[in-house]
């Protein structure tokens, strides 16, 4: 069937060239498997553009509608699965294309008019991204969400903080969660930037050059809903920067992702034990009947890799490549999709499971108890007793050391025995010890006192 129609169809550029295409080159560069997923923005560009040719007496009134008909109708067949795509006609523009002349006749072949592939194609990935950058920062805000409302939740659950992975001070585990409310807020930024820079009509620069005919470039902006458009036609078929911008702000994202995904897989292991993921985000194992695995935060942190390298695969297609179009850049269709793909099934799991997740107060406060994470402040004790510094750092060091040979904590000692170390020490260190008070009087702006993580909250509006 589709040898049969490559017979029986020349290519739509195959005036200039003597012999036929071989199938194996024909396979080699086809990548309709891979951009019909355009056909949507396609169609939606072919149609402002249509319509612009039609008011600028290009072609006829009547053609532009019988070509603006033909589309829609060609969407409609796309969107059921009837319409049949054929890599002889080897990419989404020219499938489309071929459909229209074959429904409407002549008129079809008039839409190409003062349009290249080149600005075609920038068209198409600019409108597609748009749209889907909408939809990945509607799903950056509710993981956000989810964070805060954790927060809210957890207001008074106490974990030990860490630096090197060592216990290192205590603090509110609402104040460690909104730490991801800011990195996910520097995403959300970034992607936004992306989203204004991909917002501008590059159609209009031909295959490079601009085109003769009398076009109304701000026509077609208006119809498709771009503030803005391109001011240099080569720059225009050349740039990719949007998607370098896009698989940048992406692989930023990850690297957040994969700290969750990677702190939520320690925290719910067996030695930990601060969170219970949510049973229906894990999976078992084939063999060990005990096991629960947290095999969608593996997979969060081992995808990754993959966006690392589609922003590396597509910086690599890009250097040194000359002005203006050159084929290479078909190769930014599989980098693009396949990101925007992982970054939007990744933030609904990311999602669901910070939603789901059962935070263990007790172990985390037993946590926060243990490890002398209260060396600092019994130095600070000191120090605002007129102790120096450095002295007090050297009383507490003695201490730690005291309490490790006996296997006791600091405030499990009496206080006669703290005062073999110092004279200074008083009844209420022991308050001054408490977890509980040691978060509190860290109420530095953006330190974890409960005050400012309640007044963070509310400006979050959570
Ligand atoms: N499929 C091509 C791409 O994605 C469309 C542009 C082709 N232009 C050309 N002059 N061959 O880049």
């Amino acid at each position: 069937m589709r040898g049969k129609r490559v017979a029986r169809r020349a290519k739509l550029w195959s005036g200039r060239l003597g012999a036929a295409t071989s199938s194996a080159v024909e396979a080699f560069t086809a990548s309709v498997d891979i951009d019909s997923r355009l056909y949507r923005h396609d169609i939606a560009g072919s149609i402002a553009h249509a319509k612009m040719l039609g008011r600028q007496g290009i072609i006829t009134a009547r053609e532009a509608q019988k070509i603006v008909r033909g589309l829609k109708a060609i969407e409609r067949e796309i969107d059921s699965g009837r319409f049949q795509f054929f890599p002889a006609d080897e990419d989404v523009h020219m499938n489309i294309e071929r459909r229209l002349t074959e429904k409407i006749g002549a008129a079809g072949g008039k839409l190409h008019t003062a349009r290249s592939r080149n600005d075609q194609v920038a068209l198409d990935m600019r409108l597609y991204l748009r749209d889907e950058l909408t939809a990945i920062m509607e799903r950056l805000a509710a993981l956000k969400r989810e964070f805060a409302r954790a927060a809210k939740r957890n207001l008074d659950v106490i974990m030990p903080g860490y630096t090197h992975l060592q216990p290192a001070q205590p603090v509110l585990f609402a104040h460690h969660w909104l730490a991801y409310w800011e990195m996910l807020g520097r995403d959300e930024e970034r992607f936004a930037g992306c989203r204004e820079r991909v917002n501008m009509l590059p159609l209009g620069s031909g295959a490079l050059a601009g085109t003769t005919l009398p076009i109304d470039r701000a026509c077609v902006a208006r119809l498709l809903g771009f503030p803005r458009i391109s001011q240099n036609s080569i720059d225009a078929v050349s740039d990719r920067d949007f998607i370098l911008e896009f698989l940048s702000a992406a692989a930023i994202l990850f690297v957040h992702l994969s700290r969750l995904a990677e702190e939520l897989i320690l925290w719910s292991s067996r030695e930990f034990g601060f969170v219970e993921l949510p049973d229906r985000y894990c999976t078992g194992s084939s063999m060990m009947p005990q096991k629960k695995n947290p095999d969608v935060l593996e997979l969060i942190r081992g995808k990754t890799g993959r966006v690392f390298g589609h922003l590396h695969a597509l910086l690599t297609i890009m250097k040194g490549l000359p002005l203006a179009y050159n084929r290479d850049l078909q190769e930014d269709k599989i980098p693009l999709f396949d990101t925007v793909d992982t970054v939007k099934s990744s933030l609904a799991m990311a999602r669901d499971i910070v939603r789901g997740l059962k935070v263990n107060r007790g172990r985390m406060l037993g946590a926060a108890q243990d490890g002398f994470m209260n060396a600092t402040d019994l130095a600070d004790y000191l120090a605002r007793r007129g102790l120096p510094f450095r002295s007090a750092h050297q009383v507490a060091g003695k201490i730690v050391r005291h309490c490790i040979d006996h296997g006791r904590r600091i405030e499990e000692l009496p206080l006669s025995e703290l005062k073999r170390f110092s004279a200074r020490f008083e009844k209420d260190v022991y308050r001054y010890l408490s977890v509980d008070s040691m978060v509190q009087r860290r109420r530095s702006a953006g330190g974890t006192a409960r005050a400012n993580v309640q007044r963070r909250l509310k400006e979050l509006g959570v």
